[in-house]
């Protein structure tokens, strides 16, 4: 069972998500990781990253459990990290050289502790276009890029961070150009994919959607 949800930054799709891993029991790939992990380690090594060749050579190197590592940093999710994340994220070279980890999660995947899943969920931009075309099911969430500058803005306020919104919304529009005019993999909603625009209902709504969109779909 595959399940690919994709849709730009700040749509809610971590959130709606984890709840359909949890609630179906399916391992969670997010897969926006990997690129945090690459773009941190470059700014980590105090590498520019307009470096293709040095972005390309981290993709290659890094393995999924220095990835891990590179998550707990303070600026993995920090406007530093989210900007490197979307320039390494750009490069075709980088994109090809995590395509084959990324797909190959579904042939065997696992929960954080290990433990084998039935199957799994895929968060992106490009899971159901990319890693997997053959999902058995794909979503598309997206909302209007001021409610999610707004959405992001709070977050890093709540976690600690010193922005404002009129610095996010101009991140995050970079950010939507850079994921839906890149040459390789552009950010669009996949052939047949379910769209839910998170602005329009309460998250508890969008979650119920999704979950009835899931039993009909698998017949549970
Ligand atoms: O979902 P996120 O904000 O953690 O993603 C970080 C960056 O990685 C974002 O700029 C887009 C990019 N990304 C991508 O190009 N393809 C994916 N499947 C997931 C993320």
């Amino acid at each position: 069972m595959i399940i690919t949800i994709d849709g730009p930054a700040g749509a809610g799709k971590g959130t709606l998500s984890a709840f359909v891993a949890q609630k179906y029991k399916l391992a969670y790939f997010d897969t926006g990781m990997v690129y945090r992990a690459v773009g941190l380690q470059m700014v980590l090594n105090n590498v520019d990253l307009s470096d293709v060749k040095y972005a390309e050579k981290t993709a290659k190197e890094l393995t999924f459990p220095q990835m891990m590592q590179l998550a707990q940093n303070k600026d993995f999710r920090s406007d530093i990290g989210s900007h490197a994340a979307s320039v390494v994220s750009a490069y075709p070279e980088v994109r090809a050289a995590l395509l084959q980890m990324q797909q190959n999660f579904a042939l065997n995947p696992v929960f954080a502790d290990g433990t084998p899943a039935n199957g799994v969920v895929y968060d992106g931009r490009d899971t159901g276009t990319v890693i997997c075309p053959n999902a058995d099911l794909k979503f598309y969430i997206t909302a209007p890029v001021e409610v999610r500058a707004q959405r992001r803005c709070n977050d890093l306020i709540k976690a600690g961070f010193t922005t404002d919104y009129a610095t996010v919304l101009a991140e995050m529009k970079s950010r939507d150009e850079r994921d839906m005019k890149r040459t390789s993999a552009p950010l669009c909603k996949p052939h047949g994919a379910v769209e839910i625009d998170t602005s329009l209902k309460p998250t508890e709504q969008n979650m119920a959607d999704m979950a009835k969109i899931i039993d009909e779909s698998f017949g549970f």
